[in-house]
């Protein structure tokens, strides 16, 4: 920027002051420097950007509908914090502390610095709390979060679940957030001028150990009493991809940040292109919870526009369906006495397990068998319309579930890839903080990763940890099912199945009678005939 004037410089950085009024006041009570900034004032500037090829990628708008943006108006997020502290009501204030560490993080860190411990329910969005922390709460996983993340510890134990470091020192007009690019100071002093933060050029903005800090979740078992009792796993997708070949290959904001075709503007104030210009999409698997802040966007008091969240859900079932796995069906064959036999090959495309993170996520196998006459021959995994699967235990009666399968014979079995949690009592739970051990984990692997060597929090658990059709990658499973009396030739039909809430998650905050678990319950029952996506399909006929 070296031919534009000082002048214009400041006249520019004026002109988006007024557009963008940024009050310095203090978020909590005056012991801490303000540290955080909403999402609006950034959006002046970094967004109405075009790549070369007529996208829109700005970043305000492709982040506003994420699950990220929406953390804390979740409210599958909110009816579980709510159960977690009817179940343990002893440990409540502490509950709603550590479950505000990743979902609520600019408000909760804000907090612990002025030595207060947070309460969730007290800044709920909709609430209209006079409490200055309560737009910060709302916020979510915001601008100033991420790009404030500071290098220290980040892939160690220190930093995970939530733990990792920020500025608490520096006023607001000389912080810093932190961004891939060297940006000349004529252009910084733009930014900073309204915007208050200073962007500054670091490596580690680039890399997974940054996701993994609130991405690697461990949590606290515990008891009537609400002492700890254990520690689980909860969600690591993070260590998985370190146990797999992608670690060294693509890290996770290459796939969750799809970068844009071309050099693109990152600001419209000072416009210059720059190369490998990552979008804000982080689009994952919940297609779901998006459609949930639609259809009740006043209820939750949602900012994202409806075309917004709808295009986030499309944009996620596209995730799903080219981009998360593929199923086969191989070595077909019908004897003559009547058999007949196939296998199913599920291969994950993912950086991670699949489904990966949090445990009411699953996949599993939809399998149908027609014959000439159009006559069924044989199914297994039909959804159900209240989003529950028919064969699986687990949907029929809590306590039990289904389990992994290297050969299935029998409709009433089906293959579903999912984490099961049991209790310190052995008992099966959706309860996180009763949990204390996976008696199963079958969901599938990623490319390179060895069951023989995973580490206890990754390794895979039950029957799968014995099946050797099931390995880094790939699982197959075979099928071997009576067809005497059909027609041939028969039609072979299997789609590999998701949903990012399995209906057991749901079913049981119904227990917990509360202002959230009662919503949610219902949001789901109204959408539960639309709580799944197709991630592949694969057809055969057999003579
Ligand atoms: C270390 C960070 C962290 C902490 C602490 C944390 N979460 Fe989460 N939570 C996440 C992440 C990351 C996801 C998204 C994972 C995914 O999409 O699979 C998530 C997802 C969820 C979801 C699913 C939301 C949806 O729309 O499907 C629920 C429910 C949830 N968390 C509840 C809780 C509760 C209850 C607590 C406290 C006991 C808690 N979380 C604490 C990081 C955290
Ligand atoms: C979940 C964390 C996260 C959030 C939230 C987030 N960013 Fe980013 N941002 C990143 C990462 C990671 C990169 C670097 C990506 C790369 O180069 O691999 C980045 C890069 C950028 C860049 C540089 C251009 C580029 O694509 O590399 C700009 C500008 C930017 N972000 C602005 C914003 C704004 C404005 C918001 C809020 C509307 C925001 N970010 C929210 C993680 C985040
Ligand atoms: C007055 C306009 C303006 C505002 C407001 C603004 N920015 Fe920027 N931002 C810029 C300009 C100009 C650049 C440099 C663009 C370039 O060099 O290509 C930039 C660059 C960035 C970068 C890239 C830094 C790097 O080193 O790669 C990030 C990240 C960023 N801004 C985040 C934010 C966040 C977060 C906010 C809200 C707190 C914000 N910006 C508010 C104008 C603004
Ligand atoms: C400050 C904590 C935090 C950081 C840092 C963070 N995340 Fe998240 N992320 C969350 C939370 C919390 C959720 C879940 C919100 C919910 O479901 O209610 C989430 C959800 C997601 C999802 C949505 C998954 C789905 O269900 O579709 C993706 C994708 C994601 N994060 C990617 C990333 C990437 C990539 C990075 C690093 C650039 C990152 N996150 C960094 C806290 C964080
Ligand atoms: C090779 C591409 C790839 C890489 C690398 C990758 N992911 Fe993913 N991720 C996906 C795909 C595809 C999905 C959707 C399928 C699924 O849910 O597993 C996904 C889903 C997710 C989800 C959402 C699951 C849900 O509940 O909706 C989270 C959270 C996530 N990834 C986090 C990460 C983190 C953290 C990293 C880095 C350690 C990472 N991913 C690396 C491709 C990738």
């Amino acid at each position: 920027m070296t031919t534009m004037t000082t002048t214009r410089l400041t006249a520019l950085a004026a002109l988006f002051a007024l557009a963008a009024p940024l009050t310095a006041q203090q978020p909590g009570d005056g012991t801490a420097p303000r540290m955080f900034e909403v999402a609006g004032p950034c959006m002046a500037c970094h967004n109405g950007l075009t790549s070369p090829t007529g996208f829109d990628i700005s970043f305000g708008t492709d982040w506003r509908p994420s699950m990220m943006a929406n953390s804390a108006r979740d409210p599958y997020w909110q009816a579980a914090v709510r159960r977690e502290t009817m179940e343990h009501p002893e440990a409540a204030a502490a509950i709603q502390d550590e479950c505000s560490k990743c979902h609520m993080p600019m408000a909760r860190y804000t907090a612990h610095v002025e030595g207060r411990s947070y309460e969730a329910f007290g800044r709920l969005p909709w609430q209209g709390s006079a409490d200055p922390l309560a737009a910060l709460a709302a916020d979510g996983v915001s601008c100033t979060m991420c790009h404030q993340i500071q290098a220290e510890g980040l892939g160690s134990d220190e930093t995970f679940t939530g733990g990792f470091h920020v500025d608490t020192e520096t006023p607001l007009g000389q912080r810093s957030v932190y961004g891939p690019y060297d940006v000349p100071t004529g252009r910084s002093r733009a930014m900073l001028s309204s915007g208050l933060f200073q962007p500054t050029r670091s490596r580690h903005i680039r890399e997974s150990a940054l996701c993994a800090s609130c991405h690697t979740l461990y949590t606290h078992a515990r008891d009537e009493r609400g002492e700890v009792i254990g520690e689980l796993p909860e969600q690591v997708p993070y260590l998985e991809w370190l146990h797999s070949d992608y670690a060294d290959e693509r890290s996770c904001q290459s796939c969750h940040m799809p970068v844009v075709d071309g050099e693109t503007p990152i600001s419209s104030v000072l416009p210059t292109p720059r190369p490998d210009v990552s979008r804000h999409v982080f689009r994952g698997g919940n297609f779901f919870m998006p459609r949930v802040f639609n259809r009740f966007r006043a209820e939750l008091g949602v900012q994202a526009l409806p075309i917004e969240l709808e295009s986030m859900a499309l944009r996620t079932l596209d995730n799903l369906a080219t981009r998360s796995a593929e199923v086969a069906l191989r070595d077909m064959a019908l004897g003559d006495d009547g058999r007949l036999a196939f296998v199913v090959e599920v291969a994950n495309l993912a950086g991670h397990k699949l489904p990966t993170a949090y445990p009411s996520r699953r996949a599993w196998l939809h399998v149908t068998v027609t014959d000439a006459d159009g006559r069924s021959v044989f199914e297994s995994g039909a959804l159900r319309p209240d989003g529950s699967i028919v064969g699986n235990d687990n949907d029929a009666d809590a306590r039990r579930y289904e389990p992994h399968y290297a050969a299935i014979g029998d409709g009433q079995q089906v293959q579903i890839y999912e984490s099961v949690m049991v209790d310190g009592d052995g008992a099966v739970t959706t309860g996180l903080i009763r949990g204390v051990r996976f008696v199963k984990d079958n969901r599938v692997l990623p490319r390179g990763f060895d069951k023989a060597t995973a580490d206890g929090d990754v390794a895979v658990r039950g029957a799968a940890s014995g099946d050797q059709d099931f390995a880094g990658g790939s699982d197959r499973v075979r099928f071997d099912l009576a067809a005497y009396n059909a027609v041939a030739p028969l039609e072979v039909r299997v789609e590999l199945l998701y949903q990012p809430i399995g209906f057991r998650w749901a079913r049981n905050l119904g227990e917990f009678e509360s202002v959230e678990t009662d919503r949610f319950v219902r949001y789901y029952s109204e959408l539960a005939g639309v709580s799944a996506a197709r991630l592949s399909k694969a057809t055969a006929t057999v003579e």
